[in-house]
């Protein structure tokens, strides 16, 4: 008999706070649905009390997700439980996550406080929050540097107020997967009636030992893992659903499953990546680029021999479809829209027809037309209703002469021309605009990046731009890096004038 790890997806949650990869409601339902389709057991919707945004999230979510438990976050703080479950209201299963930080450093310098308080809060909250829901999560944030015996009494308060599930981060991820494996192992033995709650991890990345001392803590207990879709989450991020669920597919030997459906994983990384503009790095562990690309003689002599000597998962499980169709100039609107479903979008027929025409376009200048370039033409849609649009832009460029760029803008419907001159086509482009949109910002992050190979690529551009002291993020794509820079610089500033 298997056991079973749950699985709970705080993509929208903790991957959503970072900077950059904010989504509107209607975007984190799509995402939100999507989850529920990958088959997750509980998706952390938002944090209610941090905004009124996050806080119609979450109730939108609970509103379009049926088998999923929707969760809120909260800080052990009576006002965020109230507002959390009132963001609950509509969940078919609803849980609340609240906690405090354990360690000596959350307690000393975050709180001035002292571990007897720290542990009263614990339980006061878990109380508070079992007035509202039967299901209660508690977090010792921090408790991968947490001393294990006050972590053990704080565990064994809190279950005794009523929590159903027990998290422990390593919120800095700072554990080698020994000592995180230990520290479950150690609260197994040591906590009266823990074998009555499920005990969960929440691993960071820092260190790059994420999914290791997530497995370390499943393999000594811990029976709910806390991902996101493609590791995304706070600095260098959280553990990645992807890699867990396969590593468990793969080792059939622990007899742990979880209920992943993993032929849509690579689907549900690619939305997740467009739509919070977030790339996944090309060798990323199940979901980058070359994950399954075999390039050197002898790697591809053994593949074409016997798919396993070099693979250890077949790229089918996890919704890598390798015959699937090139599309090309030739192709047809019904090509289109069987590719974008695989790839887990479904276009109106607006959209699609937009859509088609963009692709069309981009078919025109790219011989073979891939997955990446159907995911970038199904965002472009969302661009039309921006208020600021690029309308033409000519650059002259060389060796021993200035780059100059004329720039055409059509502001809510009226024209605006400008040139200006640069240190290179790109800045000289941003001059220009600059030029027509008076307001003090600057570029404080610019990065291009090629997609495929070969010189027809498309490149992305994502660009940081301050003004009056916050930073808006832009994106574009287009085979003109040029015009893919403006496009991005533009998309930033639509994000500050209205
Ligand atoms: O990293 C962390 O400790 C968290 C908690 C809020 C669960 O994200
Ligand atoms: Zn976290």
């Amino acid at each position: 008999m298997s056991d079973r790890l749950f699985i709970f997806d705080t993509t929208l949650r903790d991957g959503e706070q970072v900077p950059g990869c904010q989504l509107n409601t209607v975007e984190k339902i799509e995402v939100a649905k999507a989850l529920e389709e990958l088959g997750v057991d509980v998706i952390e919707a938002g944090f209610p009390v941090s905004s009124p945004g996050d806080f119609n999230s979450v109730v939108e979510i609970s509103k379009a997700v049926t088998w999923p438990t929707i969760c809120a976050l909260t800080r052990a703080v009576e006002n965020d439980i109230r507002v959390a479950a009132d963001s609950l209201t509509y969940a078919k299963r609803k849980r609340i996550h609240t906690g405090i930080g354990t360690s000596d450093y959350h307690i000393r310098y975050k709180f001035n406080s002292t571990r007897e308080e720290i542990l009263e809060r614990a339980v006061a909250c878990v109380k508070y929050a079992r007035r509202f829901v039967e299901d209660v999560q508690f977090y010792a944030e921090d408790a991968g540097r947490t001393d294990n015996e006050y972590l053990a009494r704080v565990i064994e308060a809190v279950i005794k107020a009523g929590a159903t599930v027990v998290n422990i981060p390593d919120t800095t991820g700072y554990c080698l997967p020994q000592q995180f494996g230990e520290k479950i192992k150690y609260l197994m033995e040591h906590v009266d009636g823990i074998h009555k709650v499920t005990i969960a991890t929440h691993c960071h990345n820092d260190l790059g030992l994420a999914t290791a001392n997530t497995m370390a803590g499943v393999l000594n207990g811990a029976r709910q893992a806390e991902v996101t879709i493609n590791g995304i989450g706070e600095r260098a991020g959280n553990t990645s659903l992807e890699e867990v669920a396969m590593i468990l597919k793969s080792h059939r030997e622990l007899c742990i499953d979880t209920n992943i459906n993993t032929p849509r994983i690579s689907a549900v990384s690619r939305m997740v990546s467009n739509l919070m503009n977030m790339p996944v790095q090309p060798n990323k562990a199940i979901v980058g680029r070359n994950a399954f690309a075999h390039s050197s003689g002898i790697h591809q002599d053994g593949v074409l021999k016997n798919r396993e000597s070099y693979e250890i998962i077949d790229p089918k499980d996890v919704g890598v479809d390798e015959n699937s169709i090139v599309l090309t100039a030739r192709s047809g609107r019904a090509a289109l829209k069987h590719r974008l479903h695989v790839l887990g979008i479904d276009l109106d027929k607006d959209a699609l027809d937009k859509a088609y025409e963009a692709f069309l376009k981009l078919a025109d200048r790219k011989k073979e037309i891939n997955d990446d370039d159907v995911m970038l033409i199904a965002g472009e849609h969302h661009k039309a209703k921006h208020r600021l649009k690029l309308d033409f832009l000519q650059v002259t460029s060389g060796v021993g002469v200035k780059s100059v760029a004329s720039i055409g803008l059509d502001i809510a419907g009226e024209k605006f021309e400008a040139c200006a001159s640069g240190n290179g086509p790109v800045d000289a482009a941003i001059q220009a605009i600059k030029h027509i949109i008076r307001r003090k910002m600057h570029v404080k992050e610019f990065l291009i990046q090629a997609i495929n190979h070969g010189s027809n690529d498309v490149g992305k551009v994502h660009i940081t731009v301050e003004h009056e002291g916050v930073n808006y993020y832009g994106f574009s794509a287009n085979t003109d890096i040029i015009a893919a820079s403006a496009e991005a610089f533009i998309d930033a500033i639509n994000k500050f004038v209205r």
